[in-house]
């Protein structure tokens, strides 16, 4: 099969022509392998590995270490997917010079094509220095789950007017600092159809409907492996939970029962082997 790289240019050319873009998160080899199998255009590594993968309570409690160890496992699974690491917490906030050195692990040491971080505005000197850096950059606003606490929970952004207008200000704050692609995070489907429209750059939807240039989702919420999770915009394309649960209880049973390993699952050894080994017992 004939293996063609998504490139950087492909997200505005699709933007351009109308063609939603497609994206999943994944975590690990197989997964990527997967994801990138099915054609889909873009894999995130996202920080919600802190919550889906690693079973923490939020995405704040997730290390550069530990991203950059499934992002690698992600850039071997993954041949044509662009891969997007995603800035942990405190990896890009708290220094321009930091977020630099951060965001170039993940170009260097993992295999990313890009980097993703929260914010608007107050983002914009680092989105410039990364710029410069040669490192492509792609924003996340309305609900930022790094800031939750500080947003009120996982709530739905920008329902006020004045609100909406900050989060227009903030897209194209963060476009002319120099992001390629922005994730807009439960967002009024109307108003993200509206700013996607203003923006020259894609954006990429997550409870922000479908008047995005693209979607995203998390593997474990689509494939319903995260079985108790089900936000309104979600939809579970499987039930993998289930499925998943229906299988190991099926293999307790039949090893509980004998039914497994079967013949067919065993290997042999020669009746002369095996006589020998016997005698050699006398
Ligand atoms: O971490 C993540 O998975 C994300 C997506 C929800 C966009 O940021």
């Amino acid at each position: 099969m004939k293996s063609t790289k998504f490139l950087i240019q492909n997200f505005l050319k699709k933007k351009a022509a109308g063609v939603p873009i497609t994206m999943l998160t994944a975590y690990d080899f197989h997964a990527a392998k997967i994801v990138d199998e099915a054609g889909i255009d873009a894999i995130l590594v996202g920080d919600s590995l802190a919550m889906v993968v690693l079973g923490h309570k939020n995405t704040v409690s997730v290390t550069m270490d530990e991203m950059l160890h499934h992002c690698r496992a992600v850039s071997r699974g993954a041949q044509k997917a662009f891969l997007i690491g995603d800035m942990p917490f405190l990896s890009y906030q708290a220094d321009v010079r930091d977020a630099v050195y951060n965001a170039g692990r993940f170009i260097k040491e993992a295999g990313m094509d890009a980097v993703k971080l929260e914010g608007g505005k107050e983002r914009c000197k680092t989105i410039r220095a990364l710029s410069n850096a040669g490192i492509a950059v792609v924003g996340h606003l309305g609900l930022t789950p790094q800031s939750a606490t500080k947003l009120g929970g996982y709530r739905l952004q920008a329902q006020t007017a004045l609100a909406a207008n900050l989060l227009l200000k903030n897209a194209l704050a963060i476009q002319d600092a120099g992001c390629f692609l922005i994730v807009f995070e439960m967002v009024p489907a109307r108003l993200a159809q509206f700013i996607s429209k203003i923006l020259s750059i894609p954006t990429i939807g997550i409870g922000a409907g479908a008047g995005c240039d693209g979607q995203v989702l998390v593997y474990h919420d689509m494939l319903g492996i995260n079985d108790g999770f089900q936000p309104k915009f979600l939809k579970k394309f499987a039930e993998l939970h289930q499925h998943t649960l229906q299988a190991f209880e099926a293999y307790k049973a039949e090893v509980e029962s004998g039914a497994y390993p079967a013949t067919e699952h065993s290997f042999t050894m020669p009746d002369e082997e095996f006589s020998a080994f016997i005698d050699m017992q006398k």
